[in-house]
């Protein structure tokens, strides 16, 4: 009797044995990377589930834990730093009522904080759902959120 074919299966004839594109497949289906994908990787490709888990944690865009359907990634190095990027970063994390690293209860959020995204000169960064916002308030940082609330954005600022 013939086995259903799987994501992964699916994934292994796209990219053969390279596992780090089947990883970021697994990701971007499931926003993270489940437990029993990887097992599943590790077998499908013959390789030890640990080198898997040593490629899954080493990347900061792989995730072992689910993510929000909009994740939000506050710059906080230095150059952004000074220019107000950690204060961008208590605005969301109030506003969504989470700490970075966390995600909204609901699931519809998720918000990072990174160190640099090498564009300092526009900074302060926020990056939503992988598109860059430089020269970022408080007030746009809000705006912007509503906007992936879907709520009316009755801001003046532009
Ligand atoms: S410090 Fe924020 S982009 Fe470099």
């Amino acid at each position: 009797m013939a086995t259903k074919e799987t994501y992964v299966d699916e994934c292994a004839k796209r990219h053969g044995d390279f596992l780090i594109p089947i990883l970021q497949d697994i990701q971007e289906k499931y926003n993270y990377l489940p437990e029993d994908s990887l097992k599943e990787v590790a077998d499908t490709l013959n390789i030890p589930l640990r080198d898997v888990y040593g490629v899954a944690t080493f990347y900061r865009s792989f995730s072992l834990v689910p993510k929000g359907e909009h994740v939000f990634t506050v710059c906080i190095g230095t150059a952004c730093h000074v220019r107000g990027g950690a204060r961008l970063a208590k605005t969301i994390s109030r506003e969504l009522g989470i700490q970075p690293g966390e995600t909204t209860k609901d699931m519809q959020f998720s918000l990072e904080t990174v160190n640099c995204l090498g564009c300092c000169a526009i900074g302060p960064i926020v990056v939503a759902d992988g598109q860059y916002h430089g020269q970022m308030t408080s007030q746009r940082a809000l705006d912007l959120l509503k906007k992936y609330r879907g709520e009316k954005n009755d801001s003046r600022e532009s």
